[in-house]
């Protein structure tokens, strides 16, 4: 079990996984502001954007501008998504700390996803490696690695596989999604135990969507198994445009909230993320799913005076009160 004063790492996806998933995009300005707001509260990584095709990803289209605007803060790790050689030209063009490589685990997702098979996926994936290593550090994220819309179960070997085509790569940080929400536990244990026997020298992020509601269990289970990194996004936005059903990425403040409530260090200054989390709804013009936001936080006293008050939170300001 990943210990108590063991720092763990909380990689912000919203602005990536969140804002493809939007059917309005947020104005390129309004993003900069929402990511320079994100940069203030000790995010360990940020997913800042995407180089997809815009065809593909309307709402991304702005990544170079978004990136420009960036103001940077030191030790905050700045990445962006690379699905092809095209978009890793486009991001060693920027000033991007980070490339985040992208294949899933299934056939038919990658299709869907990527129009490219695996293979044709694995090729193109391996000449960016050898062509941005000495830029910019690599990562990569394997989709659909708990199980996949179309196909189903996605077996271990499958995901062990991937892992050492990405080790044969030079690549040791690995991200295993949970892209439809499907992944239980004992499954995200056991998948987990496995990489990191295996491969005990590398970093493994865990990346949950809260589709069937266990992406907080999920993040136990990772835990138990020594995971220390975590993708998450702001509100509970997120989910690919090209895997049906997906919805959510689990919260961020919620998964902070849990962390910070089990004695865990996060790094993160909770009550600006939940500052931040409030004005969320106006900025992509809806609802989240976010949980803590509404509620206030497990420390959140009411007075009592011998009868309930049953009139719901009015500000921020009372949601945070109870923070330390
Ligand atoms: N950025 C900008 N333009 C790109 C591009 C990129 N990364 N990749 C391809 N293009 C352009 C090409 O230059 C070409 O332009 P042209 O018609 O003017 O010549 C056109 O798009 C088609 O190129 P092609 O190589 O046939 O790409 P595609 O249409 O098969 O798309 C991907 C392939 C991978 C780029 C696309 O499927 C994609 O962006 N997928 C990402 C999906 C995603 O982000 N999902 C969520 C995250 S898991
Ligand atoms: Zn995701």
């Amino acid at each position: 079990m990943t210990s108590i004063g063991q720092r763990l790492c909380i990689q912000e996806v919203s602005a990536r996984d969140g804002f493809q998933m939007e059917t309005q995009a947020v104005p390129t300005d309004k993003k900069i502001a929402y990511l320079n707001r994100l940069s203030e509260t000790g995010l360990s990584k940020i997913e800042v954007t995407s180089f997809a095709s815009p065809a593909s990803i309307p709402t991304l289209a702005d990544a170079e501008s978004v990136i420009k605007g960036l103001l940077r803060v030191p030790g905050v790790i700045y990445t962006a998504l690379v699905p092809n050689l095209r978009g890793c030209e486009r991001a060693l063009a920027t000033t991007i700390d980070e490339i985040n490589l992208v294949i899933s685990a299934s056939e038919s997702h990658n299709l869907a996803n990527l129009r490219m098979t695996c293979e044709q996926s694995l090729v193109q994936l391996a000449s960016i490696a050898r062509r941005a290593q000495s830029a910019v550090q690599v990562s990569a994220s394997i989709s659909t690695a708990f199980g996949c819309p179309f196909e189903g179960t996605i077996e271990v070997a499958r995901v062990m596989d991937l892992v050492g085509r990405f080790a044969d790569m030079g690549i040791d940080q690995v991200a295993l999604c949970d892209t439809t929400g499907v992944a239980n536990p004992a499954q995200v244990e056991h998948l987990f135990a496995e990489v990191r026997s295996r491969w005990p020298g590398k970093q493994f992020t865990a990346h949950f969507h809260n589709t069937r509601g266990m992406g907080l269990a999920n993040v136990l289970a990772a835990l138990r198994v020594g995971i220390t990194r975590f993708d998450a996004s702001l509100g509970g936005l997120g989910g690919c445009p090209f895997a049906p059903g997906a919805t959510g990425n689990i919260c961020t403040e919620d998964l902070v909230h849990m962390l910070q409530a089990m004695g865990l260090e996060t790094g993160v200054d909770l009550s600006r993320l939940l500052l931040i989390a409030a004005d969320l709804p106006s900025l992509v013009g809806h609802d989240v799913p976010g949980q803590v936001v509404k509620a206030g936080v497990s420390t959140r006293r009411y007075p009592f005076s011998g009868a309930v008050d049953r009139t719901p939170p009015q500000s921020i300001t009372s949601l945070t009160r109870g923070l330390q």
